[in-house]
């Protein structure tokens, strides 16, 4: 079931959570007992359709119309038990989400993985983790990039810094693991 879900990310060349990534995912949904999880950044439904196959309930939001429509056909498909709320919206503008979550798992714009980060911690449990990927960018290097991809390269540096420098959240960095992945959670006071 999630092979084919990935055969079909692949074929369509739709950007997806590694295998190792989606390991991990799984080892801090079980060792962190985590039963409700925000996605941002939905894609085609692999990762949130994946989690769910834990047993675990997942709210995920989307903003591209066309990644939605792919979505709402495999979570037909293949979320036999109904775990996958899918959420059509910018997550930078959404406001109506009520609910709090045990993990939060950030793969979106990388641009604005700080904004949403700030923005979704009040959703977060008091014991949960705040769950990102993407963090290596492929590995590019500033100087073979066009200026845009050095900007945003420039982001995710400075978003790295903001979250080890977070007086509110302890955070370890998995670099080598999906494209490179971070796992924060709560300082105890
Ligand atoms: C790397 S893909 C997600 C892959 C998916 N989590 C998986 O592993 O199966 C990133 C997705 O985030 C969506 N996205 C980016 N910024 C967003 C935002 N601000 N709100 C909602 N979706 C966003 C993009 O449209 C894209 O489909």
């Amino acid at each position: 079931m999630i092979r084919e879900l990935k055969e079909i990310a692949i074929r369509d060349h739709v950007p997806i959570l590694s295998d190792d990534g989606l390991e991990l995912v799984f080892a801090l949904i079980r060792d962190n007992e985590v039963e409700t999880v925000l996605e941002i950044g939905t894609a085609i439904g692999y990762s949130a359709i994946s989690m769910a196959s834990l047993g675990v309930s997942v709210d995920t939001i989307e903003r591209a119309d066309d990644m939605i429509v792919e979505a709402e056909k495999h979570v037909r498909t293949y979320d036999t038990n109904h775990m996958v709320r899918l959420i059509y919206a910018d997550a930078l503008t959404y406001e109506e989400l009520n609910g709090t979550y045990d993990m939060i798992f950030i793969d979106a714009a990388k641009a604005q993985y700080r904004r949403l980060f700030e923005k979704y911690e009040k959703h977060l449990n008091p014991r949960g983790i705040i769950v990102c990927d993407n963090l290596r960018f492929h590995d590019l290097k500033p100087e073979n990039v066009s200026r845009h991809t050095r900007q945003l390269l420039k982001k995710i540096a400075l978003f790295k810094t903001f979250l080890r420098e977070h007086d509110g959240f302890e955070t370890t960095f998995f670099d080598h693991v999906g494209d490179g992945m971070s796992v924060s959670r709560r300082r105890l006071s």
